[in-house]
């Protein structure tokens, strides 16, 4: 019995290959030793506690094999879709076929195990890497085992191993195996600094590579992250600027025009970074990563100007007070006025109105007091006290408001901004204005916008006055869009330095795909 087995076995090897691991089944007992078939269990299923189960013909001994080895929880004849591992078993290919069709391959963290109860060869359909789309792979068979590379290179194939331990997928460790992946950035400071481009034409496509050997150029929080992803996933790249004239470019109809994500979109690149908002509009056109930071649109603003204005001399007392003060005088004129006149003994000064106007005023300020008050003493005392009074009150009221001097109102929210005559503006397109204020300010934002031509304009602009800058705040330092030169902002009169908060939240993401 011995001989025949041993017989069979050399027989066996000569027809499929090295295949130590594999016995022929004779008693009805397994053709694969439990040690190894363990073993490529444990590797096809890492970190599973349940697996879903898909059996065809009489495979008793290869499942009882299989439950026992496992060791952990099954569904039989339906999809438990909390489990991520699929057990398949059959001799015909077409049935394992009819079963891989039915699991969710598209879940990367699927796990696939098929046995074929038989000899395949490389041209079985079971190695049409179409069926299984992001699924980790394994196929065992009578004639040898074979494992479907990383789904995160493509394309993928299926490699014949000659150990279970080669069946090890790599779980969440992503190595490019030094692939060239295509990039697309632009100069959008603090978060990329490239600059200095060359025309080169990259699978068909024209494109402007971003060249420098200025290491100053290759900084920039976006692209440092980047760099990190490159040496960590291990690939290399080319990066490109953005085409067709915007920056991210817009959505029409069903394709996306220009920019990044329109290069995404048309697959030009793999990947682009650099201010890209985590939200739905391009979300339905590329796929997203997770954002990295939070940030939101803010405005660096004129700082409010002290107020200089002629009336300010009337502030320190009220308008009721002024009104009063000017009835009095009237009132007491007319008194004494019509007193000089009924009076023989009241100085014959005040029989004239406009006298005895300008001599009260006179009194009341304390400038001008006449001696001959025959008559009217006592009354003219009491006048003289209240002059004091008011005097003093506006005098000292006064003083306390020239050393704080008035400023313009602040501008901190939103709708302070849209009262007064601030414009804004920046260079390049036209920015979609629905990316950047929440939908009570669009309409008025977008009136308030004044494309820049040139760095001059905008200096000119920043110069005249009225003028807001829009930027993003990054760990507490302010990042105009457009270079804005530190002398503009520190010219006396026009110091910048308020900065308008939070007109739309949003948070940055990278954009991957496949
Ligand atoms: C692989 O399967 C797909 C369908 O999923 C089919 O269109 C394609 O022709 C197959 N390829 C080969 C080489 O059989
Ligand atoms: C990166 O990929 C290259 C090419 O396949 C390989 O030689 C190298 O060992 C890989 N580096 C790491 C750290 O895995
Ligand atoms: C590259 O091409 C663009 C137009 O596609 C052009 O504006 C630019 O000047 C070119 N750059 C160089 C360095 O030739
Ligand atoms: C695409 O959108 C434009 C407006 O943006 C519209 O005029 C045009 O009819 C649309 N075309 C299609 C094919 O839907
Ligand atoms: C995003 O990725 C998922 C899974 O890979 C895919 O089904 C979907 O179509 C992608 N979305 C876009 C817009 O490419
Ligand atoms: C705002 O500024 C414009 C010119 O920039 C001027 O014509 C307009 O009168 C100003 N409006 C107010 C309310 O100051």
């Amino acid at each position: 019995m011995w001989k025949c087995a041993v017989l069979v076995y050399l027989v066996a090897s000569f027809v499929g290959g090295d295949r130590s691991d594999v016995l022929i089944d004779i008693e009805g007992s397994s053709w694969l030793q439990n040690e190894h078939l363990g073993e490529m269990i444990d590797h096809s299923f890492e970190g599973s506690r349940c697996c879903n189960v898909f059996v065809k013909g009489d495979n008793r001994a290869l499942f009882r094999q299989f439950i026992e080895l496992y060791g952990h929880d099954y569904t039989l004849g339906a999809i438990n879709r909390k489990c991520y591992a699929y057990f398949l078993l059959a001799k015909d290919p077409a049935h394992l076929i009819a079963g891989i069709a039915k699991i969710p391959t598209i879940i990367a963290l699927t796990q696939i195990l098929v046995i074929v109860d038989a000899e395949i060869t490389e041209n079985s359909r079971l190695f049409n890497v179409s069926f299984y789309k992001n699924a980790n792979v394994n196929i065992i068979s009578r004639s040898g085992m074979w494992s479907l590379s990383e789904m995160f290179l493509r394309p993928r194939i299926f490699k014949n191993v000659v150990r279970p331990s080669d069946m090890r997928h790599s779980r969440g460790i992503v190595n490019l195996e030094g692939r060239q992946l295509q990039v697309a950035t632009f100069y959008v400071p603090p978060l990329s600094y490239l600059s200095t481009s060359d025309n080169k034409t990259v699978e068909q496509v024209e494109g402007e590579f971003f060249s420098s050997n200025n290491p100053l150029e290759w900084d920039g929080v976006e692209v440092k992250l980047f760099m990190m992803m490159a040496k960590r996933l291990n690939f290399t790249w080319m990066i490109r600027k953005p085409n067709g004239g915007y920056r991210y470019g817009r959505a029409r109809n069903s394709t996306w025009e220009g920019g990044m994500i329109g290069q995404l979109f048309r697959k030009e690149v793999d990947l682009a970074f650099g201010g890209i908002w985590f939200m739905h509009d391009p979300y339905r056109y590329v796929n997203l990563s997770v954002p990295w930071y939070q940030v939101s649109i803010h405005f660096l603003v004129p700082r409010p100007q002290p107020i200089t204005n002629f009336w300010a001399l009337t502030r320190p007392i009220t308008v009721h007070v002024w009104i009063a003060v000017v009835t009095t005088v009237i009132v007491q004129s007319l008194h004494v006025w019509v007193k000089a006149w009924i009076n023989p003994k009241v100085p014959s000064r005040f029989r004239s109105f406009a006298n005895t106007l300008t001599e009260l005023i006179g009194r009341l300020v304390g400038l001008w007091a006449p001696q001959k008050t025959d008559g009217l003493r006592v009354q003219l005392h009491l006048w003289h006290f209240a002059g004091l009074l008011i005097v003093t009150a506006y005098c000292s009221s006064l003083a306390a408001r020239l050393t704080t001097p008035d400023y313009e109102n602040r501008i901190d929210t939103p709708d302070q901004f849209l009262k007064t005559n601030l414009t804004w503006g920046r260079e390049g397109p036209i920015p979609k204005f629905d990316d950047y204020f929440e939908e009570k300010y669009r309409e008025k934002m977008m009136r308030k916008f004044k494309s820049e031509k040139s760095l001059d304009d905008r200096k000119e602009k920043i110069d005249r006055g009225n003028y807001a800058i829009v930027g993003r705040i990054i760990n507490c330092i302010f990042f105009p869009e457009n270079d804005v030169s530190a002398s503009d902002l520190r010219s006396d009169e026009r110091t910048f330095r308020k900065i308008l908060p939070l007109i739309r939240d949003s948070a940055l993401a990278c954009v991957v795909t496949q």
